[in-house]
């Protein structure tokens, strides 16, 4: 079964929408397989950024990301890598669809509350970089 990464961002953490999220991802039928509650170091953000390297709000997310903690989780399902992105909605708040979580609840690119995992490569990636194997209970 597919798998993908999840980070509530913390945005997400600190306007108290950790439970909001989990719950909108429990309830279209997604299992949670792994999570931690990090202040994610330096080291970890670059590297799960790094396709943004160079890029003008490359430095703002790093800094934003790593600002205070962030819920990290690992879900899983049928296509759960793009199922959780339509559930994310766009990038950009204002161009994501009502019912989404980024529309219904941010309004803002740099303020988006969430990630997710783009493809299965990516997530592969992002799940080897902040779990372990013992952390995962599938
Ligand atoms: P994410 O990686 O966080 O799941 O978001 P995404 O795939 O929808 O968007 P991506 O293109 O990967 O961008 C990563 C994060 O960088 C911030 N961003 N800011 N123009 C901007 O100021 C800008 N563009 C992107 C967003 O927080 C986005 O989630
Ligand atoms: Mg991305």
């Amino acid at each position: 079964m597919e798998k993908t990464l999840v980070l509530i961002k913390p945005d997400g953490v600190q306007r108290g929408y950790v439970g909001e999220i989990i719950s909108r991802l429990e309830k279209k039928g997604l299992q949670l397989v792994a999570a931690k509650f990090i202040l994610a170091p330096k080291h970890l953000a670059e590297q799960h950024y790094a396709v943004h390297y160079g890029k003008p709000f490359y430095e703002g997310l790093i800094a934003f990301i790593t600002s205070s903690p962030i819920m990290a989780m690992v879900w899983r399902g049928p296509e759960a890598i793009s199922v959780v992105r339509s559930l994310m909605g766009a990038t950009n708040p204002s161009q994501a669809n009502p019912g989404t979580i980024r529309f219904d609840l941010a309004m803002v690119v740099n303020r988006n509350l969430t990630h997710a995992s783009d493809g299965p490569e990516t997530a592969a990636q992002e799940i080897a970089l902040w779990f372990s194997p013992d952390e995962l209970y599938e």
